[in-house]
């Protein structure tokens, strides 16, 4: 039985839809049963003959984060090490989602996994954190690092820039920012690989889509298909700007390409193009696309 934390939020969503149609047993939970109360998960996995806990729960507002650090904090240090010593109890594994913000992306080449941690804001912080405490706490464990993840059941740079693009003449976009957009589909799909693989391989991994691209050309892409499919009537010209000229509160990584050469060598896994997941994805949902987002 799997146990699935966060199951109402962008990943955990989708993540829940390819278990059950991978048809493998689980239970989720989300806020309602939170990962702050080590007494009641406990109680809540009794009897279960839990063997993976999943954990998609997380503080994920990188911005509020800043003003937020203790709340940060508990939730994504203090969370994880709850449910790896808890899976440690049960004879258990944990797979736990981390993120591209553990490094300050001055590098120049794919981060690889065993490259030195260098968050650089909050969120960034309490996430290293929460990864060296799950590493302490227990030793079956899998951590998955992803980047610029959008989906349907959240809130998400690809609803972001279509709502945009309807509503204005001119948007700017920072062109000084490269990751790789990865659809929560796809990383579901990952994790299904894993924790079916007839051999475990414990240890952190990356995982994100493959290619590479900035902000504004993922926007000019996200524009492209919406014209394509019929999301988009006017027109919307999209600015390249620096990061300097689009000030946040918390500096973001300048290059957030990770290198996924451990996990297809371990899994097999073959990831698909960001681009051709963004076109499954802008096609496949174009219905759900309406005033909604
Ligand atoms: N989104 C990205 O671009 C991105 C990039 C890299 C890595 N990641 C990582 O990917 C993972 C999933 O991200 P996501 O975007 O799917 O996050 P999300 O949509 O914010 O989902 C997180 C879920 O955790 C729930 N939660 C909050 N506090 C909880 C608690 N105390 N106990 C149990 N559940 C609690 C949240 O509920 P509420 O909504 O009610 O707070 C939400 O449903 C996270 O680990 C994140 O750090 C995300």
């Amino acid at each position: 039985m799997i146990w699935l934390v966060g199951n109402k939020g962008m990943l955990g969503t989708q993540l829940g839809l390819a278990l059950t149609a991978a048809g493998l047993e689980h239970v989720g939970t989300d806020r309602e049963l939170s990962i702050l109360e080590p007494e009641a998960i406990a109680a809540f996995v009794r009897g279960k003959g839990i063997s993976w806990i999943v954990n998609c729960a997380a503080y994920t507002a990188v911005e509020k984060a800043e003003d937020e650090v203790e709340l940060c904090t508990r939730l994504n240090a203090e969370g994880p090490e709850n449910l790896a010593r808890l899976a440690l109890s049960l004879g258990a594994a944990i797979l736990h989602i981390s993120t591209d913000y553990v490094f300050d992306g001055s590098g120049k080449r794919p981060y690889r996994e065993d490259d030195p941690v260098a968050p650089i804001g909050v969120y960034g912080r309490t996430k290293a954190e929460g990864e060296s405490r799950l590493r302490a706490a227990c030793p079956k464990h899998v951590i998955l690092r992803t980047a610029w993840l959008y989906g349907e059941h959240g809130a998400n740079f690809v609803y972001t820039m279509l709502r945009l693009m309807r509503a204005k003449d001119r948007i700017g976009v920072v062109a000084d920012q490269r990751g790789s957009p990865t659809w929560a589909f796809d990383l579901a799909a990952a994790v299904v690989s894993i924790v079916r693989a007839p051999a475990r391989h414990y240890g952190t991994y990356h995982f994100t889509d493959e290619g590479e691209i900035s902000w504004h050309d993922f926007a000019l892409e996200i524009q492209r298909l919406g014209r394509r499919y019929g999301l988009l009537e006017r027109d919307c010209a999209v600015d390249a700007l620096t990061t300097a000229q689009y000030p946040t509160k918390v500096r973001r990584p300048a290059y957030s390409v990770l290198s996924k050469e451990a996990i297809k060598a371990s899994f097999g896994l073959a990831i698909p193009d960001w681009r051709e997941s963004l076109e499954t994805f802008i096609k496949t949902n174009r219905d759900r696309m309406g005033p909604r987002i």
